[in-house]
């Protein structure tokens, strides 16, 4: 049998821990492909923490993360690192996840040298250009490329639909961010970070808090910092967790208002398994991330999400994500309302999760195996249940 080179290309921590599902699958079906891995490492201890949990050892790491670097000093060290491995290795397909520089450039890359081109997480639109920024227009420059759309929900397909994608390429799989989840919650974890046990421990009422956006930087930050700190203060028995993201600017940011806090604790990214199994025991989340917002209905924990606008509408319309924006009354306000009236909060702990089941990196490879023809097998879409 003539096996099929994949290129697998990566660099973030979300696209990485979407990515690891596909990659372990890909490992799994030997007999068909040879999986070629590429970090771009756009991002590199929070990579690394990755990497680390999902034994993934990179065939090619580009090491391009420098300091507060510019979209477009980033671009410039994607397309020619990833150009690079492309010519020599001549895979047969490249995939590439989500919404990221390092999906949009490696999608463009594998264009520029005629590789057909997977999309995992395709078709999550918002129609707006500057929110999610860049990331609304990465994820619609890699669907103007792509070969093979993975669309987690029908919401996607039916975005993709409208820009008339050929149905024939869509595929509703769900999102590996649950695969992930799976192979890693654990119930009697025991965290890496002994504050953490002390505080499950305590049974302490836990929100956990994370924002990293671009589009946030700056006064929306702090608008949303500053409900946190009275949040705090007014719940003084609460712990709030916000393992803060690596990029200078938002720590700038949110550090001025949030430290010296005695139950708001500033910690260092969480690596994923501290980070999944901390959801788990939380409480209520905060957060602008795309990830967390899809992995939290899994744990049926409620989430502000601190965004005007999305391109994950499923949760909101399940009812256990809530739009707050970033403004800090309207923050403070809607999770008031939530800690106080049992009612609206057990509303939204419902533990459906819309964006996957677990085995969407299982039906994604056999999708794969049919387009290369070596198989040709119904496969059955994700339907939320
Ligand atoms: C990137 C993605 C964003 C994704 C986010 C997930 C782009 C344009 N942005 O945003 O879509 O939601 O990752 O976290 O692709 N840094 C470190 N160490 C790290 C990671 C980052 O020091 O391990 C710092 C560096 O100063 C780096 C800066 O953070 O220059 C920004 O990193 P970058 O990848 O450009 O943007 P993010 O805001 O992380
Ligand atoms: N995450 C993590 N450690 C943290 C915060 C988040 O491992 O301290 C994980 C989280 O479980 C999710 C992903 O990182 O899977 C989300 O990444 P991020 O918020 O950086 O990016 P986004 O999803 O918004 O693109």
């Amino acid at each position: 049998m003539n096996r099929k080179k994949i290129a697998v290309i990566f660099g973030t921590r979300p696209d990485t821990i979407k990515m690891a599902p596909i990659i372990l699958e890909l490992q799994k079906n030997a007999e068909y492909f040879d999986v070629l891995t590429i970090a771009t490492a756009q991002h590199r201890q929070m990579l690394d923490q990755v990497l680390e949990v999902f034994k993934i050892k990179p065939n090619y790491d580009l090491d391009i993360m420098a300091p507060k670097q510019t979209l477009a000093s980033l671009t410039a060290k994607i397309i020619t690192g990833i150009d690079e491995v492309l010519e020599k290795e001549k895979p047969d397909m490249v995939l590439v996840q989500g919404d990221t520089s390092t999906t949009c450039i490696g999608s463009l890359a594998a264009f520029y040298r005629q590789i057909p081109v997977g999309h995992i997480e395709a078709g999550l639109r918002t129609n707006d250009k500057a929110n999610p920024f860049p990331e609304e227009i990465n994820r619609r420059i890699t669907g103007c490329i792509t070969d093979l759309h993975f669309a987690p929900t029908n919401t996607s397909r039916k975005s993709l639909l409208l820009e008339n994608v050929d149905p024939k390429t869509i595929f509703v799989t769900g999102n590996t961010v649950v695969d992930a989840l799976k192979y890693s919650v654990i119930e009697k974890y025991q965290f890496t970070i002994p504050i953490l046990n002390e505080i499950a421990d305590k049974k302490k009422k836990v929100v956990l808090v994370t924002m990293h956006r671009r589009e946030n930087w700056g006064k929306p930050m702090e608008g949303a910092a500053s409900a946190i700190k009275r949040l705090a203060q007014k719940f003084p028995d609460f712990r709030f967790i916000f393992p803060m993201h690596l990029n200078p600017i938002v720590r700038e940011a949110v550090k001025p208002i949030l430290k010296n806090m005695p139950n708001v604790f500033l910690i260092e990214p969480l690596d994923y398994l501290d980070f999944v199994n901390l959801m788990a025991k939380s409480y209520l989340i905060l957060t602008d991330s795309g990830g967390v917002q899809e992995e939290g209905p899994h744990f049926g924990v409620p989430i502000l999400v601190l965004r005007y606008v999305t391109e994950r509408p499923d949760a909101v319309d399940y009812g256990t994500v809530k739009l707050v924006g970033l403004e800090e009354e309207t923050i403070y306000t809607a999770a008031l309302k939530l800690i106080e009236d049992e009612e609206e909060y057990k509303k939204m702990a419902n533990a459906v999760n819309p964006y996957g089941d677990g085995l969407s990196s299982f039906r994604t490879i056999k999708i794969i195996k049919n387009y290369f023809g070596f198989s040709n097998e119904v496969v059955d879409e994700f339907i939320p249940r």
